[in-house]
């Protein structure tokens, strides 16, 4: 049985885990952490770490970036692992969960589906492949209330695509100030928001007379809430360090 501190629980994100975790025999919310301290499922609700039982072997993080460092202090206190999959993170929240994972086991992904994760394995492989060629671009679309962008899932691509390639690209995200044409050494990065759309992430290589898109469409929030429930069991009992989902791809 893996024991969850479900933190978020009363946002969007949370209520798609608990509804999960209601059906799972293995899995159990032991409570959940929110600054609105609502009860809605069988676990009680605490705003207060110091209020709360102990015994999680693993926190899900589904909040926000102001409660950032109160899950990290309690991770190190309790040697509780975490799943951290809240975005919109500053690069010394980053850097502090590195430093958190030479105490316990961290699974950090700005995108907890597992069809996320292939495609940048794919565009990895076509990067590495035509960037002398092919011009890269990355579209994302999301629902109109995302208040991040361009999403954290459109720079992780970006930063593996980065990672791949001989010369370290330049970001360019927006085509509107600057009047001059488009450099080879550039990724754009467009961001989209309207509506209910969950999640869309298009990466186009433009070549001469030929066009490869690879991308993921996101029809609900299920996939990152099973995608960290996933992680959360995946991370339990491991060692202390830094975990993605590669990790888990590789089994
Ligand atoms: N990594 C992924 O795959 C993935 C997928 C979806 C969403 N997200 C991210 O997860 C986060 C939550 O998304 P959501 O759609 O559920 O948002 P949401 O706004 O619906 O829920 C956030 C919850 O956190 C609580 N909260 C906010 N500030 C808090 C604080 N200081 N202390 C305690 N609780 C606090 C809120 O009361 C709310 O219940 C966002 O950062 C979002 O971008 C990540």
């Amino acid at each position: 049985m893996t024991n969850i501190i479900l933190s978020g629980c009363n946002g969007k994100m949370g209520q798609v885990i608990s509804r999960l975790v209601s059906d799972m025999d293995d899995v159990n919310i032991l409570f959940g952490y929110d600054i609105n301290t609502d009860k809605k499922w069988d676990y009680e609700v605490y705003s207060d770490f110091a209020d709360a039982p102990e015994g999680a072997d693993v926190v899900i993080d589904f909040s926000h970036p102001a409660c950032f460092d109160t899950i990290v202090d309690y991770c190190r206190s309790t040697k509780t692992a975490l799943v951290m999959a809240t975005t919109g993170l500053s690069n010394e929240q980053k850097q502090m969960l590195t430093e958190l994972s030479g105490d316990v086991a961290v699974f950090f992904s700005a995108n907890m589906s597992l069809g996320v994760n292939l495609l940048i394995s794919l565009v990895k492989k076509a990067a590495s492949l035509l960037e002398d060629s092919f011009d890269i671009e990355i579209i994302e679309k999301h629902h109109n209330q995302k208040i991040d962008a361009p999403s954290g899932t459109a720079l992780m691509i970006a930063d593996e695509i980065a990672d791949t390639l001989t010369n370290a690209p330049e970001y360019v995200y927006d085509r509107h100030a600057v009047r001059k044409k488009r450099t080879k050494n550039e990724i754009g990065i467009q961001a989209v928001r309207g509506g209910t759309i969950v999640g869309e992430h298009d990466v186009i290589f433009a070549g001469n007379d030929e066009i490869i898109e690879i991308k993921h469409t996101a029809m609900s929030k299920e996939v990152f809430a099973v995608g960290s429930i996933k992680a959360a069991k995946f991370i339990t009992g491991k060692p202390a360090g830094m975990y993605d989902m590669k990790n888990i791809m590789d089994v």
